[in-house]
Formats: C-alpha cells, structure tokens, sequence
C-alpha cells in the first residue's frame, strides 16, 4: 500500500518569520499513517529543518541542479540540500518549466541528481488550458513523461505530481473525471516503465488549487495518492484541514 503525501510547495514566499506556521503545523498532532512535506524557498531549508526537528513534518526543495558541483553561479545541487536534511525536490514545476525554459531532458537529469543524492524526486507534469481545450492532454501528459521519467530513475525515491497549468494558482481544477483520467494513464505509463510491481509503489500528487474546501473530493478520485498544494500550504490551518482530508481519505 502506498503512503499517501501531502506537499506543500511555498513557491518564492515566505520570510523567515513566516516559519511559525511550520511550528503550527508540526504541533498539530500529524496524522502518522501518511507522510507531510513542506518545500519552502531555498533560503529558508536550513531554519525549517532546524525548527522541525523531531517532528514528523519533513522539508523539501523546490529545484535542484543537475550537477552536483561546480561553476554554476545561483544554483543549489542536490547535494547541498540533501547535506541540510532535505528529504525531497520538486522539479519540472511548470513555473520552471515555463519561466526558465526547463525541457523534459533538464528535468529527467535533475531527478537523476535528486537521486542520486539521496532526494526524493517528485516531477511535475502538465498541460496548459490550450492544450487541454484542444483535447491534447494524453499525448502532452504522455510525451512529459516519455522525456522527463527515464527508465533509469528509481521509482523508490520517486513521486509525480499532475499539475494542469490552468488550475495553479487560478481556483480553478478539472472535473473528477479529468483527474482520474490522467492518474489512470499516468500508472499505465509507470507500469510499462518500471513493471507493474514497482510502478505501484509510485505516488501520484494532483496539484492546482487544492484547497479545504475541496481536498476531500479529490482524495476521493481512484489513483490520487496526495497533492501538491501552492497557496493553501502558506497558510497552516488550510494546509492541516488539507492534510487531515487526505488521512482520512
Ligand atoms: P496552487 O499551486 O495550489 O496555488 O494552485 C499548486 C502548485 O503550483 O504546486
């Protein structure tokens, strides 16, 4: 059985006193049978992790390079978070891939530095609303995958997350249906991959306005093991209603 996880992504928020919410969330008895993970910016890993301690809320990044050191001025290996304690990276968010130009063969190289690391990789992959509007969305879904999910990652420290572009940030999400859709080819996809076995030990995170209000019906949907969730992680009350939605789910 997979565990489920709930991810919080604070995107380019968040000042250093901004991490008592993390106090909140992890005083809040955090339910054990599923796992909670927060990616704030980059400049506040180290405090977070310090803060956290003890606690069950593990601390994760929101970008790494693919190499492990060098001449890279601004950039952050994989090395360097795994070194602060961070458990996990995203990669291949849209607002990189969209923002910084990052192809699905950029993506695929940082997982691999994720990995090899030590890192959790978790790849986001999704379509734009155009996209979408033109009935494209498999083949999109599909064609991110082919190019940004080797064969030669390990799906043990591996985790993907479906973000359509249109529902970040907008309050907006696909219909169940939609949702389900993508999760189902999505773990069509993880089988021919890497064996039915371990493509069921891969979990699947729905990302794009999540929120309390609607997290228990998305929970809900056939082959979604968690969420990736913007906005509502900045704020603990909404990001623990999240994460209570998905253990009792
Ligand atoms: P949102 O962002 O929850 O604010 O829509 C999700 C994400 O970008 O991961």
């Amino acid at each position: 059985m997979r565990r489920k996880l709930a991810a919080g992504n604070w995107k380019m928020n968040g000042l250093l006193g901004d991490l008592a919410q993390l106090d909140q969330l992890a005083k809040a008895p955090l339910p054990p049978q599923i796992d909670t993970l927060i990616c704030p910016p980059a400049t506040l890993i180290h405090p977070a992790i310090a803060q956290t301690r003890g606690s069950a809320l593990a601390i994760g990044a929101q970008d790494c390079h693919a190499q492990s050191a060098g001449a890279f001025t601004g950039d952050i290996s994989a090395l360097q978070l795994r070194d602060l304690g961070a458990s996990a990276a995203i990669l291949g968010h849209s607002e990189r891939r969209e923002g910084h130009g990052e192809s699905d063969q950029l993506v695929a190289a940082k997982a691999h530095a994720a990995q090899a690391a030590g890192l959790c990789a978790i790849i986001c992959l999704g379509e734009t609303l155009a996209q979408r509007q033109a009935g494209d969305t498999l083949q999109v879904i599909g064609a991110q995958f082919a190019g940004s999910v080797p064969a030669t990652l390990d799906p043990a420290l591996l985790v993907l997350a479906y973000e359509p572009v249109w529902a970040i940030g907008s309050g907006l999400i696909p219909t169940l249906p939609q949702i389900a859709e993508v999760h189902s080819a999505l773990r069509t996809a993880l089988e021919a991959r890497f064996g039915a076995e371990a493509a069921h030990t891969v979990r699947l995170l729905y990302g794009g306005s999540v929120k309390p209000d609607n997290a228990a019906e998305v929970f809900g949907v056939a082959d979604v093991d968690g969420a990736l969730v913007g906005g509502a992680s900045l704020n603990a009350q909404d990001f623990s209603a999240i994460v209570q939605a998905l253990a009792a789910a």
